[in-house]
């Protein structure tokens, strides 16, 4: 398939091929979605093969208003009306228990949904003009890291889906925070950068954290994720011993150092060159990062 480029006036022809059901990749405020009628059964399969996403990860519904909330949850919970106000439109997705008639594969099964509404002018106006929602994983193949640029989405996706829109870089950089309002507490399924703490302070109350033994209430968790081709190893602390190490390690070691959200998964994949044998990525002590950041350099390292 031949892969067009689209401009944010063109968002008709978007808006065609979704209703057709086509992908079309549109730029987020956090990274670049892989979008497809979230109704549409075949049109969701579809992202499944182009991604070459397991089928029992489950994606998330896009919306640009919060009433088409009641065609998707079966009920709103307590405290979600004061998260969707602090924090809607923004990186933060919600689960909820899902309306039956939400297809099979966009749950991977399960009987929960996830939903989000971003804050991305481009994204919002296509949401707006489709008036569905759309699923919408990251733009990149299973596995690497997510999509924050058109050229990283080209690199990954040309020729598998039917239309890129240019958005520029993401600003955020990050996927968006995951919570479960299904359980009691709500539970952090994916830390972003909406925090563990903002959302306790919506909420006036503490929200638990999810550990891997629960691995399968976020089916996502369990899967490799935002990996280079070569490994990536994960160092703090001091810098001459870090230097020292270094000096050991034969091959080509490509050096990141103090990393952002904004920039980390740009720099991975920068730093991932054919005559590369390794990534080391330097940081400061652990717990002076965001959480989103220590979460994903946690998961883009082999564990050594
Ligand atoms: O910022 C974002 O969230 C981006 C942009 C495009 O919106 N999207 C994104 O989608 O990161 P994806 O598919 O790469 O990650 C979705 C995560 C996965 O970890 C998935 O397992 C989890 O959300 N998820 C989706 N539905 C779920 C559900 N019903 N219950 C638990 N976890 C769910
Ligand atoms: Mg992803």
């Amino acid at each position: 398939m031949k892969t067009k480029i689209l401009d944010n006036h063109q968002l008709q022809e978007a808006r065609f091929i979704l209703l057709q059901g086509g992908l079309v990749v549109f730029p987020t405020e956090t990274v670049y979605g892989l979008g497809a009628n979230g109704l549409d059964e075949q049109a969701v399969a579809k992202i499944f093969s182009a991604k070459g996403r397991p089928s029992d990860n489950p994606l998330i519904l896009h919306i640009h208003d919060k009433r088409q909330l009641d065609d998707i949850v079966l009920s709103v919970p307590e405290g979600a009306d004061e998260l969707m106000a602090a924090f809607w439109p923004g990186p933060l997705t919600l689960v909820f228990e899902k309306q039956p008639h939400i297809p099979l594969n966009v749950t991977a099964g399960l009987s929960t949904v996830a939903v989000r509404m971003p804050r991305h002018e481009i994204a919002l106006a296509l949401l707006q003009s489709v008036n569905v929602p759309l699923a919408a994983p990251s733009a990149n193949q299973s596995g690497r890291p997510s999509a924050t640029t058109l050229e990283h989405v080209y690199h990954d996706l040309d020729g598998k889906v039917d239309a890129i829109i240019e958005g520029g870089s993401s600003v955020i950089g990050i996927e968006s925070t995951v919570l479960d309002l299904t359980t009691t507490p709500p539970t952090l399924l994916r830390p972003g950068y909406i925090t563990k703490n903002e959302i306790e302070a919506v909420l006036g109350k503490p929200i638990q954290s999810s550990t891997h033994s629960d691995a399968p209430k976020s089916p996502g968790m369990k899967y490799q994720h935002y990996q280079p081709r070569v490994p990536v190893y994960w160092r703090t602390g001091n810098r001459e011993r870090i230097h020292d190490e270094l000096a050991q390690m034969t091959g080509v070691v490509s050096i990141i150092e103090s990393p952002t959200e904004q920039n980390f998964y740009a720099l991975l994949r920068a730093h991932d060159k054919p005559d590369v044998t390794a990534i080391v990525v330097i940081t400061p002590p652990a717990d002076s990062l965001s959480e989103g950041l220590r979460d994903r350099l946690d998961k883009a390292s082999s564990k050594k």
